[in-house]
Order: structure tokens, then C-alpha cells, then sequence
């Protein structure tokens, strides 16, 4: 498929999709969300992408938010497809049996904080930007940050963010939980490649399954997320990568994982 709105490279098993309108700050339209599903869903069906990298082309933003513009005639049932387009994309992104990094470059407002969240992971330059500023808009987070931003940084600080509509930096950021690592803007994508490379190189089902327990379990109720697990990690003793990863401990060499 031709993209408009995305590029969408794959490097040595990492897959990058960069968002591409940086005249409107990378402002994610509902033809840029249809086009990161479809990218998305390329990732999943090919054996030969093991992680995915999100990030935003020129130096400004990863992803200003929602775009405003298209947002501004829309009708509540217009609305609701919008949103809905978004969550089934981030969800798919949240889902992937495969590990994700945002590469936040700059300002991840609103839809773009949302974005992030979807990934794994959050890796940032020192000059980005995060925020739920729906409220000064009028509305409230439409793609996940009322119920991700709470799980991840805590109910009393996603609601200042929420409620209040301000503005954390990347510092403030990783001080809170929501950014992993932060780095010089020159480095930003260096570095995420670095640590894709290496997620790319782990054994696919076991990703898959640590994955799927760290998703499905989070919740569910204690006793039931650890049958949970103990299924997950039981699963594993059924691939040739579980032998390779042993033996390889064993002979003390480096393992050789095929993703069998
Ligand atoms: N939608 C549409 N266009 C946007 C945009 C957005 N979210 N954010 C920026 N742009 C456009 C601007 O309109 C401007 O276009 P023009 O050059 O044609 O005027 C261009 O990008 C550059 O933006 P600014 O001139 O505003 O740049 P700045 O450096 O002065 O400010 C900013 C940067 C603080 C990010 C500011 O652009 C801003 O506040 N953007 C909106 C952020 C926002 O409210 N995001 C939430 C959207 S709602 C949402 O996301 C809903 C949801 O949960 C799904």
C-alpha cells in the first residue's frame, strides 16, 4: 500500500513507522490512523519483523495530538468512528506479539501521549513534550488516556494531567513512568535502534508470551493471573528456542535463536 501520511522502513528485523505531516506537527488525521493500522497489521503477519519502532519526521513532534482541524465539524457519530478507528489501531499496536518503542522526538500531545502509551516501551529526547490537553479543547482523551495514563504513572497524577490539561517534560516524565529512557535528540533514534536490534534478536514466543502475560494478566484477579503465567511460561517448553537458550547457557556460548 502507498502511504501518504507515513513513511515505513524495515531494517534488520526492526520495522520503523515514522509519522509524516510536519507542517501540522505530525497531527494524526483519521487517513494517518487508517494507514498506521494497515502498517501495523504488515508488522504482524511477517515473520521477519521483530520490533517496531513509532516515531515523528522533522525535529519538532513525535505527534501534536488528534488533528483539530478535522476534529472541529464533526459530528458525536463522526467522533465515535474516529475514536474507535484509534483504539482498535493502538490496541492492535498494544496487542502485537511483538515489542514496540516510541521514539518521542518532540511534542506527544493529546492523541500523541495516547500513541505512545499503545508501545511498550517510551524513549525520549530531552526536548519532548507530554500532556492530555483535550480539555482546553473542549473534550476529554479520546484514544486511551483516561484508562492507560492512570495505569501507568497513577490515578492522582493522570487526573492532574487530565483534569488540569498542562504539560510535563521529558524529565518530569521519566521521574512519573511514563518515558523509560531519555536521551540528546542527536541520539534519540541511534539509541531506540540499538535496543530494538537487541529486542529483535530475543525468541519470538517467548516475547509473545511474556507479552501476553504482562498484557492479559494486569487485570485480571491475582490467583487467575498467575494460572495465567504459568501457562504463558509452560507454552515455552514447547520450542526449540527454549533448548537453544538452555543449552547455550550450559555450554556457556551465546544462543543461537531461530524463532522455532
Ligand atoms: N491538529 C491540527 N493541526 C495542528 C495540531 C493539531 N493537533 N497541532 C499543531 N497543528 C498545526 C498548527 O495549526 C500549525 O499549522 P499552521 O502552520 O497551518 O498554522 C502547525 O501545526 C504548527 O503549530 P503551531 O504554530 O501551533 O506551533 P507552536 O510551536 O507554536 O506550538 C504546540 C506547538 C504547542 C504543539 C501547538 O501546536 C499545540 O498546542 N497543538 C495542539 C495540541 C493539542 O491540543 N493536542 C490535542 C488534540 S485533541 C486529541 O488528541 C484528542 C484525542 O485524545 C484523540
Amino acid at each position: 500500500m502507498e502511504y501518504k501520511n507515513i513513511l515505513f522502513t524495515v531494517e534488520e528485523g526492526v520495522a520503523i513507522i515514522t509519522f509524516n505531516r510536519p507542517k501540522a506537527l505530525n497531527a494524526m488525521n483519521s487517513e494517518m490512523m487508517g494507514e498506521l493500522q494497515d502498517a501495523v497489521t504488515a508488522c504482524k503477519d511477517d515473520d521477519n519483523v521483530r520490533a517496531l519502532i513509532l516515531t515523528g519526521s522533522g525535529e519538532k513532534a513525535f505527534i501534536a495530538g488528534a488533528d483539530i482541524t478535522e476534529m472541529q465539524n464533526m459530528e458525536p457519530q463522526d467522533a465515535l468512528k474516529f475514536m474507535e478507528l484509534g483504539h482498535e489501531t493502538l490496541r492492535l499496536i498494544e496487542t502485537l506479539p511483538k515489542p514496540s518503542i516510541a521514539a518521542i522526538n518532540g511534542f506527544a500531545l493529546g492523541g500523541g501521549t495516547e500513541t505512545s502509551m499503545a508501545c511498550d516501551m517510551r524513549f525520549a529526547s530531552e526536548n519532548a513534550r507530554f500532556g492530555q490537553p483535550e480539555i482546553l479543547l473542549g473534550l476529554i482523551p479520546g484514544w486511551g488516556g483516561t484508562q492507560r495514563l492512570s495505569r501507568l504513572i497513577g490515578m492522582g497524577r493522570a487526573k492532574e494531567i487530565v483534569l488540569g490539561g498542562g504539560q510535563l517534560d521529558a524529565q518530569r516524565a521519566y521521574e512519573v513512568g511514563l518515558v523509560n529512557k531519555i536521551y540528546p535528540a542527536g541520539q534519540l533514534m541511534e539509541e531506540t535502534k540499538k535496543f530494538a536490534k537487541k529486542l529483535a534478536g530475543m525468541p519470538p514466543f517467548a516475547i509473545k508470551m511474556a507479552k501476553h502475560s504482562l498484557n492479559f494478566g494486569y487485570d485480571l484477579a491475582f490467583d487467575n493471573a498467575i494460572r495465567l503465567e504459568v501457562e504463558c511460561c509452560s507454552q515455552c517448553f514447547s520450542t526449540k528456542d527454549l533448548k537453544e537458550g538452555t543449552t547455550a547457557f550450559l555450554e556457556k556460548r551465546k544462543a543461537n535463536f531461530t524463532g522455532r
